[in-house]
């Protein structure tokens, strides 16, 4: 309301000026101005690399539209956020009352996206979030100007749980770092394991970013489950594959997750991540030209390989793109922006995808297996998986 006062008073002076004459510079100057975006994502601990990943991704989409937003160049304003939700709010604010950014792209970590999507519902500023899961954003807080590009917490794990029965794994132990995306994640894969005639056995957790995982691991020997399911992601998850090994885990209890486990270490963890068997809405292997073009072009621009985080960087640069597009860089007319964006269809490496009513994206799931360092896909596990939206009122 108080941008639509604003607008219409601004407009209202801008006729008074054009009848005296006085109009044209600074019109020239509003129309050539610099969209505005700002990067909050960790640049520091354990999701450092996703960040990168999710910035080298978004940057490359801008790239193949010449660096500009319809039309418009872009400047770029970058928080670190250490993926540290006390500092949330602030960071955000930083970046919209500060840094006066026309966009906010961010963040990985499920507890700092809360702190933008108060910031984001507050302000009314264009939010898009390129990886954290967290289920609010897309449910019961859900708002018109919050797209997520990624996926919901609980979207990669829902399909889990039958492929592990699948293979006769009838008692499992879930292991996560205990906040909003493992606990999310452990909904979706609790629903689809014990549909399928599962047994979770034990759950267990330790404080995020803690990496302390002997205790637990010694826990997991005695329980003897048929096999082991978890979240864990980035520097986290290297060590944690790597210690399930030296626990001597390896090859006698499967290790199975979402897949941001075995995203973007596989380096790092050498031969322990061989046969872990993920869900995920992304794969290396994914045998498309769009996929393999992808893969070129980043490795080019970036002397790195892609991941997951990769993609979800560059599928929101598209989505921005297609916004912009749309209202030829008058990212002011949001009426017109938000429809574009919910009706993009997204070309992305993963697969196209498309909106849901709640702008969380439905795409297929994947199942995929570690082999010499690549996430290979052995076939979908769902197809076309929405998340529910629940609570999500737009308005
Ligand atoms: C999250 O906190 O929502 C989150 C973080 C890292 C991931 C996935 C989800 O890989």
């Amino acid at each position: 309301m108080t941008t639509r006062r604003l607008v219409l008073s601004r407009s209202a002076a801008l006729v008074g000026a054009a009848s005296t004459g006085l109009l044209l510079p600074s019109l020239a100057g509003a129309q050539s101005a610099k969209i505005r975006v700002g990067l909050m994502l960790p640049y520091t601990g354990t999701f450092a690399q996703l960040g990168v990943a999710i910035e080298n991704g978004f940057r490359m989409a801008l790239a193949e539209q010449g660096g500009k937003l319809g039309g418009r160049e872009v400047e770029f304003f970058k928080v670190d956020d250490e993926s540290e939700p006390s500092k949330g709010v602030e960071n955000a604010t930083k970046l919209v009352q500060r840094d006066k950014v026309d966009v906010l792209v961010g963040t990985v970590h499920s507890g700092v996206q809360m702190g933008i999507q108060k910031v984001a519902r507050e302000s009314g500023v264009l939010s898009l979030i390129p990886n954290a899961g967290v289920h609010a954003a897309t449910r019961a807080l859900c708002a018109p100007n919050v797209f997520r590009t990624s996926f919901s917490n609980s979207q990669p794990t829902r399909a889990l749980g039958k492929v592990m029965a699948d293979k006769g794994h009838k008692k499992a132990v879930w292991i996560t770092w205990k906040y909003a995306a493992g606990d999310e994640a452990f909904e979706g894969f609790k629903e689809g394991y014990t549909a399928a005639g599962g047994t979770i056995v034990k759950e267990l957790g330790l404080p995020f970013p803690n990496v302390e995982f002997q205790a637990l691991l010694t826990e997991i020997a005695a329980l003897k489950p048929d096999a082991v399911a978890c979240f864990f992601a980035g520097g986290g998850a290297a060590k944690f594959i790597k210690d399930y090994a030296a626990a001597g885990l390896k090859g006698k209890i499967p290790l199975y997750g979402s897949g941001f486990l075995t995203e973007g270490v596989l380096d790092a963890a050498g031969p322990a991540a061989d046969g872990i068997i993920t869900t995920m809405h992304y794969s290396d292997s994914l045998d498309t030209a769009r996929n393999k073009a992808f893969r070129l072009a980043y490795a080019k621009a970036y002397k790195a390989q892609p991941d997951v985080y990769a993609v979800q960087g560059y599928d929101t640069g598209l989505l921005l793109v297609q916004g912009a597009n749309a209202v030829k860089g008058d990212l002011s007319n949001k009426a017109a922006l938000y429809a574009a964006m919910e009706n993009a269809r997204i070309d992305s490496p993963r697969g196209a995808w498309t909106m849901s009513k709640s702008h969380n994206p439905i795409q297929d799931i994947y199942v995929r297996e570690v082999a010499n360092k690549e996430n290979k896909v052995l076939g979908v596990a769902a197809k076309a998986l929405s998340d529910s939206g629940a609570g999500c009122k737009m308005g």
